[in-house]
């Protein structure tokens, strides 16, 4: 009767410490752990296939809010594709949608 109780108990927490013990340090969900490229990276082999290579509007230099980029990349409204955590892990979103906030507009840029 114990010893029921106490599996019973186990079945109830394993999950729990199952998920807690899944969850990846730093934000990639990929299970692999790779360290997180950086933003001009990102920016230049992604972004920069369309934006400011008049497919997307240009997007630096304008100090577009953090919240609006990181909503634009996870949901990919009308001509613009969503990218997935496994694409672009959070973290790498986080210092991506920074730097485009802060960066200056290229002038070799062109938008569509
Ligand atoms: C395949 C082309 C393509 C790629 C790749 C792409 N975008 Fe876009 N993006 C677009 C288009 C087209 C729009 C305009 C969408 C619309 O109709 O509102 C857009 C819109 C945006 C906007 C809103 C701009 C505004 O003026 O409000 C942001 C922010 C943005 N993209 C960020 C990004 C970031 C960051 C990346 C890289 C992770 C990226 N995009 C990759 C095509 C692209």
């Amino acid at each position: 009767m114990r010893s029921t109780k106490s599996l019973r108990q186990l079945c109830r927490v394993a999950p729990v410490m199952l998920g807690l013990c899944v969850i990846p340090a730093g934000g990639a969900f990929a299970g692999v752990a790779s360290p997180p490229r950086p933003p001009e990276a990102i920016y230049a082999k992604t972004c920069g296939y369309c934006h400011g290579a008049r497919v997307g509007p240009i997007i630096r230099g304008r100090k577009l809010p953090v919240e609006v980029i990181t909503t634009y990349v996870r949901s990919g409204p009308r001509a613009m594709p969503a990218f997935r955590p496994t694409e672009i892990s959070n973290a790498e979103l986080a210092a991506l949608a920074k730097w485009i906030n802060a960066t200056k507009a290229d002038p070799k840029e062109i938008g569509e």
